[in-house]
Parts: C-alpha cells; structure tokens; sequence
C-alpha cells in the first residue's frame, strides 16, 4: 500500500522510535482538499500469550479547528508490516478527546494513574450511555475492513478552541489492547478472556472475581499472561498502533455530526439509566436447528437528525446487528465480515471488517425521544464470553434543534457539542468505567477520567 520512498520513510521513522517515544510517519499529504497523515502509537512490547491494554496520553494528533474525515488504525511490526490477528490480536482501540489543565505534568503511559479530576476532564462523544463508551473513534479485530469516512459535507468537528475551557487544552488518548497469541494452548480462548487460560481470580485491583465470573475484560487486563504451549520461547517484539487520519480544515461549509454509540447491554429500557455493562456471554445452544443468539436492547435518542454513517461492532461469533427505529424501521443494518486466509486483513476465524450504512442524505432521520432497538446476533453454535454488541452512528442534528441549542449553550465554556467520532467502546473503558462509577462529578458537564484512587 506504500509507495517506495513513503516505505522508506515509514522505516525510517520506525527505527527512530527507539529514541522517540512517538513518532510520526511521513508528512501531511494533501488530496482534493483532504489532509491526511500517518502516525504511530508509543510502542508495545509483547511476547506469546502476553496482554498489553494501555492508556497512552497525549498522542499526536492533527492540530487546529478541524472536521475529521477518517481514522484508520492497524497494528504494525517494527518494519511497518501488518501483523495478523493469528499472532496480535487486537482486541479494541480506542481515541478519546480530553480537556488538560495547562500547565499541568503530562501523565505517563498507563491506564492506572491517579489525575486531579479537576485537571483532566473528558470531551466525550454526544452520547448515549451514562459511564464508559465516550470515544470519538475506536474499533478492535475490524479496523482494516471498516469504512470510517465521513460523506461530505458531513465532518466531525474537533479543535473548536471556543468549546475548550479556559485554562485548559484539548488533546487525545489512546487506549490500546493487545493480545500476543502466538504459541497460546487456545489464542480464541485468549481473545475471548477467558479467566481459566490466564489463571486470574482477581481483577485489576486486587479484588477477587465473582465464581460465576468465566471471561472477559476482568481477566485480561494488563500485563496477564494466557497459557502457551509448553516450550515456546518468551521472544519480545515491539508492535506498533499505526493510525491514518483524514481531515478538513473547518469552514461554516461543513455539516458538523455527532457521534452516538450504542452498546445491547444498556439497561435504559430497565432501569431508566443507561448504564452499559459493555460486555456479556453468549451461551452455547445444545439443542436447536437454529444456532442464532438474539441480544436486543432499547435507547431513546436525544435530538432529532439524520443518520449520515452507521456501524456496528461485534466480536468473534457475531453474526450482524441492526438499529431500529421506533415503527420497527431499519435504521442501519451491518453485517460481520470474516477473513478466509492467514494474511494481516483476512485472517479466517475472525472478523476482518463490518459492513457499514451511508443513507442517502436526509433519507433515514431519527427524532428527538425516538425510542430506538438495538438487535445484535452471534452464534450460539459455541459459547462465548467477554463479547460485545455495539453501534455507532454520526448524526448530523436538524437546523431547528441545532439553532436552539447554539442559544443555550452560547455564554457557556461546556462544547456546545460533543462531536466526534468513535466507535466502538471499548470495553476498555471497563477500568474507567469502574473508577468513574465511584468519581463520578458532572458539574461541570465533564466526565472524569480519573481511574485510580
Ligand atoms: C496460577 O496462579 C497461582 C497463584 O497466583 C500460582 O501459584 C500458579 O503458579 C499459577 N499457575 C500457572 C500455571 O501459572
Ligand atoms: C437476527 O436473527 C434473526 C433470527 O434469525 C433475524 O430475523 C434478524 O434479521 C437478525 N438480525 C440481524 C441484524 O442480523
């Protein structure tokens, strides 16, 4: 996919990273209008069965009063090769924007910090769920076959220096987790988290797991270890989070959209709260013709608009997904895409790519208090644990909501808008999510970060 000399380039800057911590790849390219440019995470060193899920601060990132485009991410060798899901399985990234007090001591790399929560505040996604989820961009085994471009006119807008506070600055982080299955007694059952493959009992934090706890995040947290095979050798390399990222710059031409994700274990319908766990089981379905496992959940959506994007995020085992309108409607259907082969893109075994929706303009609109269903199938044919059932549509927000809320919001430092882009949750954010249950302060209309104390 590179050309010679940008092949060239991209080595080189790789071999650089020993110095540097981050670094990125080549310059900004330019075509018809869209910038676009090439990055690298900080580097992650893995060895067989290890897991890697760290938060990496201040990443680099496209500066200025901007409209993204696209983000594209994959994971990369010290050479710039692909690396197969059947050796680093990438179980999620995710880019969050947040708001850092000036002058205040970058945080090192690490999820497990303590931030004055004050001094770090997250620019979330404009919604749907209460904890967790606030992404703008982010995606797991399917980011090489995921479309993420925004049609125009449509852009999602980052960089306003009016809807950042004063005293503060915007910047990302990323939140990467990677599994190292090469050699692994069972790499789905790594990729899955199952707790007796890593022989964990306590989570994180030290706190024992619930008997009834099989799999998933609480067991494949940072630095576990899933069992190998007797006699493979603990080899390092260090792999790399390549990202690509398309933009604009502003102009009043662009039609901002929000970004809104929707996870099937919300308990809106339930409890009034959107409280989305992220994560759940699919069990193994002994005796039936038809090996499909229905998940469905219900969210009433905010503002009225019209879907511009939509995408749904699944993992191994999922079937497809679809977002209903509140008459039953299609609102996007998308559709797991599994690779048949062993080469980086089209591992067989796992998803590669989702299908996405790119409604004609003004075609599918969602009013406001819609109560939407969220439908996402897997397999049952084998159980599996620590899935998820994401979607992710932009909303592009109908002028006379949109007019109104400039008026509200206008003498306020909170964004007028969460724009963004994300994608898919993270389950990431489980460690988040469970400090930000005890920290949680919206006073100021933020979400905390803070994941530790
Ligand atoms: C599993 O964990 C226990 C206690 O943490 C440890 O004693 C044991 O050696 C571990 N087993 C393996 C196979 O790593
Ligand atoms: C989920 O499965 C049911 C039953 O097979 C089917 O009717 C429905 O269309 C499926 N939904 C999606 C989004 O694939």
């Amino acid at each position: 996919m590179l050309s010679g000399t940008q092949g060239l380039l991209f080595v080189l800057a790789l071999s650089l990273l020993s110095i540097c911590a981050q670094q990125s790849v080549g310059r900004v390219t330019l075509e018809n209008g869209v910038k676009s440019k090439v990055y690298l995470s900080p580097k992650i060193t893995q060895h067989p069965g290890s897991v890697s899920n760290k938060f990496y601060y201040d990443i680099e990132f496209p500066k200025g009063h901007i409209a993204i485009k696209s983000f594209n991410a994959e994971v990369v060798d010290e050479e710039g090769n692909p690396v197969s899901l059947q050796e680093t399985y990438l179980h999620h990234w995710v880019a969050v924007r947040y708001y850092q007090r000036k002058g205040i001591k970058e945080p090192k790399y690490n999820g497990n910090l303590g931030f004055h929560q004050s001094d770090f505040v997250i620019a979330r996604n404009a919604g749907v769920c209460s904890k967790g989820l606030t992404q703008f961009f982010g995606l797991g085994s399917e980011t090489r076959k995921t479309d993420t471009h925004v049609p125009d006119p449509y852009g999602i807008e980052v960089g306003n220096p009016l809807q950042v506070p004063n005293g503060y600055e915007e910047k990302w982080l990323f939140n990467v987790h990677a599994i190292d299955t090469r050699g692994a007694v069972d790499a789905m059952g790594c990729t899955e988290c199952r707790c007796n493959l890593y022989n964990v009992t306590e989570d994180e934090y030290g706190r024992p797991l619930k008997p009834d706890y099989v799999g998933g995040l609480f067991c494949c947290y940072d630095g576990t270890q899933c069992k190998v095979k007797n006699g493979v050798q603990s080899v390092k390399r260090n792999l790399y989070l390549k990202y690509t990222v398309e933009w604009v710059d502003w102009s009043d031409s662009i039609i901002p959209v929000n970004i809104y994700i929707f996870d099937v274990t919300d308990t809106w319908e339930n409890t009034g709260i959107h409280d989305c766990l992220i994560e759940f089981n699919v069990e193994k379905n002994e005796n039936a013709n038809d090996f499909t496992s229905i998940r469905r959940s219900k969210a009433s959506f905010p503002i009225s608009g019209d879907v511009v994007y939509g995408a749904a995020h699944l993992h191994s085992g999922g079937i497809g997904s679809a977002l209903y309108g509140e008459d039953g409607h299609v609102i996007c259907s998308s559709k797991a895409i599994y690779g048949e082969g062993n080469e980086a893109g089209n591992e067989a075994g796992y998803i590669v790519g989702m299908t996405t929706c790119y409604p004609k303009p003004g075609s599918i609109k969602i009013t406001k208090d819609e109560v939407l269903t969220l439908e996402s199938n897997y397999s049952s044919e084998k159980s599996h644990t620590g899935v998820m059932g994401l979607f992710y549509i932009l909303v592009a927000e109908s002028s006379s909501t949109l007019d109104a809320s400039v008026q509200i919001h206008q003498d306020s430092v909170v964004p007028i808008f969460f724009w963004g882009v994300s994608v898919f949750g993270l389950a990431i954010f489980a460690a988040v999510v469970v400090s930000y249950r005890r920290q949680r302060q919206s006073e100021d209309g933020y979400h905390s970060i803070s994941t530790s104390t």
